[in-house]
This record gives C-alpha cells, sequence and structure tokens, in this order.
C-alpha cells in the first residue's frame, strides 16, 4: 500500500502522468473517492502520459471513451450511472477487458461482481491541503507498476514517508 499527498490539481494531473508511466501500457485501474475526489483528474493525467494533451470528457453517460495514442488502447470508464454491473455485458466489457489496453474505471463500485481485480485500486479522499491517494496493487502487474512508481522522482516528497514501499 502507498499513500501520496497531492496539494493541488497540478500534482494530480503530474501523480497520474507517474501511474501511466509505470503501467508500461497496460492493465486496469480502479479510481474510487466520492463525486469531485479528483478521479477524472487523476485519468486526465494517465493520458497526458500517452500524449493526450486535452481535456478529457467524462463519460458519464456513454459509460466508456476510447482513445488510441501512439498506437496505445486506453478506455476511460465512468460507471456513475451504471444501473446494473450486467449492463456491462450489453457496452461490450468482456471485449474490452480482454484487449492489451490499460483501463480506467471510475465508479468502480458500480461495477462490482462483474469487474474483473484491477491491478491497481486508488481510493482518493479530500485531504486538508488538495487531495490524498492511497494505492493498493491486487496483481504481479500491480505491485510491479507500484514499485516503479514509488521511484518517480517526481513523486519526491509525496509520498507518505514509511509507506513507499509497495504491498
Ligand atoms: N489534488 C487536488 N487538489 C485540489 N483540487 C483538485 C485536486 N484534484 C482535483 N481537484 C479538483 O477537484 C474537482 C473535481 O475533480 P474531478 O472532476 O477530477 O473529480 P471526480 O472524482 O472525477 O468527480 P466525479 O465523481 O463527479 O466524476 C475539479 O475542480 C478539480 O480541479
Ligand atoms: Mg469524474
Amino acid at each position: 500500500m502507498m499513500r501520496v499527498q497531492l496539494d493541488d490539481e497540478e500534482r494530480q494531473v503530474a501523480f497520474g502522468e507517474c501511474l501511466g508511466r509505470a503501467l508500461n501500457g497496460h492493465g486496469c485501474v480502479h479510481l474510487a473517492g466520492e463525486l469531485g475526489a479528483g478521479k477524472t483528474t487523476l485519468a486526465r493525467g494517465v493520458l497526458r502520459a500517452y500524449g493526450h494533451g486535452g481535456a478529457v470528457k467524462s463519460p458519464t453517460y456513454t459509460l466508456v471513451e476510447p482513445y488510441v495514442l501512439d498506437d496505445q488502447r486506453l478506455y476511460h470508464l465512468d460507471l456513475y450511472r451504471l444501473g446494473d454491473p450486467e449492463e456491462l455485458e450489453f457496452i461490450g466489457g468482456r471485449d474490452l477487458f480482454a484487449e492489451e489496453a490499460l483501463i480506467l474505471v471510475e465508479w468502480p463500485s458500480r461495477g462490482e461482481g462483474w469487474l474483473p481485480v484491477p491491478d491497481i485500486e486508488v481510493q482518493l479522499r479530500l485531504a486538508a491541503a488538495g487531495r490524498e491517494a492511497q494505492l493498493a496493487a491486487f496483481t504481479p502487474h500491480g505491485r510491479a507498476a507500484l514499485e516503479r512508481l514509488a521511484e518517480a522522482p517526481a513523486l519526491a516528497g509525496a509520498i507518505r514517508h514509511g509507506e513507499r514501499a509497495a504491498t
């Protein structure tokens, strides 16, 4: 487990960029946290790591927004309005999760019971200043990515002392 303090929006994006790079272009990341916790902002940083410079529209109604960046496939899901986890079948979820892609899922709690175990779960919370991110890995790929992330020079100082070790 790893905890990171993100004082402002700029750091939130920079952290997403580091996370994106640490994932080497594939895997699934759950972005959990209440309304306004900064999930989409973090997703913007991850997409930036693959060359997406612009804004990120929240696929609240379409549920999924696909990106192809530099031959790299990314999917940004927002399940806030998902009525039932089974609806993920109808939007082609099974094929999507079978791809060699990088998948970001906002509101993963809405898909519980259907969604596969993620490589990494990021839990975002409001902090006294900005946000705090708590990360946990559930697969070997996720653990390796957290180890790379802990070494990112851009995060020096943001990672809570004594909690650098990825588990
Ligand atoms: N580390 C941060 N410090 C301060 N403000 C932040 C930080 N990260 C994001 N914000 C701000 O929080 C607001 C909400 O961010 P964002 O849209 O990313 O949240 P969200 O978790 O995706 O919300 P939703 O559940 O509605 O999808 C934005 O105005 C954003 O600029
Ligand atoms: Mg959002």
